[in-house]
């Protein structure tokens, strides 16, 4: 039996039903709209800590209402040292199906509290055993929609990569569109994938709904790729796995105390990941509610007492569903 088949939750009872993704769909649903709507006082105020804080708490308290036995393989804690939502946390009413879950209740915060384009309450679900977690906080990631399924290797160099992503999509090298992140590390890498000819886009952070926009269908990007945040490359490998895209990872620690800390749990950090490390599922659900206005996902709008939310939800029958919903407003200023 694979960890994923293994039905036994992590408080040693036996989960009675199988975890249903569809089912739990619009149960998560109501959790990432919440963590949305919980943040919308704090869009341009210049506080991400506040932000986050608000989205993490609107997030667990929804969670804890959603059936099952959740339990959380990557979130939040580890990288920002966060007290919720951290690793092995367990979530949800604690009867029903268990399941592994990887959070970002504020992805992009930045943008948030810039009040920009860009940020997404953002989560994924997989049956119990299912998902891949790490104590490591960064990870290269190179991801390609399932027109190029099949032909990423992330130990080649970038060129040989983009060349067989090409031919795969039947395009030049030229036509292709990479999304990178901002960040100094790539600071080498994005002039380079621009001498080799294709174009890049270059997002200041939120590789989440970067990597969605090579994944889905219409999203304008062919690759996204470089070195980000663990827990949004799980989230991301969940995405990919149900939209039948493709994704590999390595670890890719920043900081002596971050390759120490991997060091201490014995943890091969060269290992490549494959898509099917990452989430050994295709049994799995993500779901992301825009907070700010993005390129798939609207900001929420006041519509009487309520907020107009956007939503995107990944399940193994929905590949992808965007869903307008109104939300009610409780207690927040007009
Ligand atoms: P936040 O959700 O914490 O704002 O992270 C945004 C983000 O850009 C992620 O999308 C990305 O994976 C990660 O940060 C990269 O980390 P860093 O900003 O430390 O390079």
């Amino acid at each position: 039996m694979t960890p994923a088949d293994d039905p036994t939750t992590s408080a040693g009872q036996p989960a009675t039903t199988p975890f249903d993704p569809e089912a739990v769909a619009l149960h998560l649903l109501t959790t990432t709209q919440a963590a949305a709507v919980a943040c919308l006082p704090w869009v341009g105020r210049g506080d991400k800590e506040a932000a986050d804080e608000a989205a993490v708490a609107a997030l667990r308290s929804a969670l804890a209402e959603v059936p099952g036995q959740g339990r959380v393989v990557i979130g939040e804690g580890e990288k920002d040292h966060a007290p919720m939502l951290y690793q092995g946390e367990e979530l949800g009413t604690g009867t029903g199906p268990g399941w592994d879950l990887a959070v970002d209740p504020l992805e992009g915060t930045s943008y948030c509290a810039r009040g920009v384009e860009g940020s997404i309450a953002v989560l994924a679900a997989t049956p119990r055993g299912a998902m891949w977690g790490t104590s490591g906080w960064y990870m290269d990631k190179l991801v390609v929609g399932s027109g190029a399924a099949g032909h990423i290797d992330i130990t080649l160099p970038v060129e040989d990569n983009l060349r067989q992503v090409a031919s795969a999509l039947g395009k030049q090298v030229d036509d292709l569109v990479v999304i990178v992140l901002d960040k100094p590390r790539h600071a080498e890498l994005i002039p380079h994938i621009r001498e080799l000819g294709a174009s890049v886009v270059q997002i200041p952070d939120g590789d989440v709904m970067g990597s969605l926009l090579a994944l889905v269908p219409g999203g304008g990007a062919d690759v996204a790729l470089g070195i980000g945040g663990s827990p949004e490359g799980v989230l991301t490998a969940v995405a990919a796995r149900l939209l039948g895209g493709d994704m590999q990872g390595r670890l890719a620690p920043q900081s002596d105390d971050e390759a120490a800390l991997l060091q201490a749990d014995g943890v091969d950090a060269d290992a490549v990941l494959t898509l099917d490390d990452l989430v050994a599922s295709d049994q799995g659900t993500f779901v992301a509610t825009g907070i700010t206005s993005s390129a798939l996902l609207r900001a929420p709008e006041a519509a009487g007492d309520a907020w107009r939310t956007r939503s995107v939800i990944v399940t193994p029958r929905h590949r992808p569903l965007f869903v307008e919903a109104l939300v009610p407003r409780t207690g927040q200023k007009t």
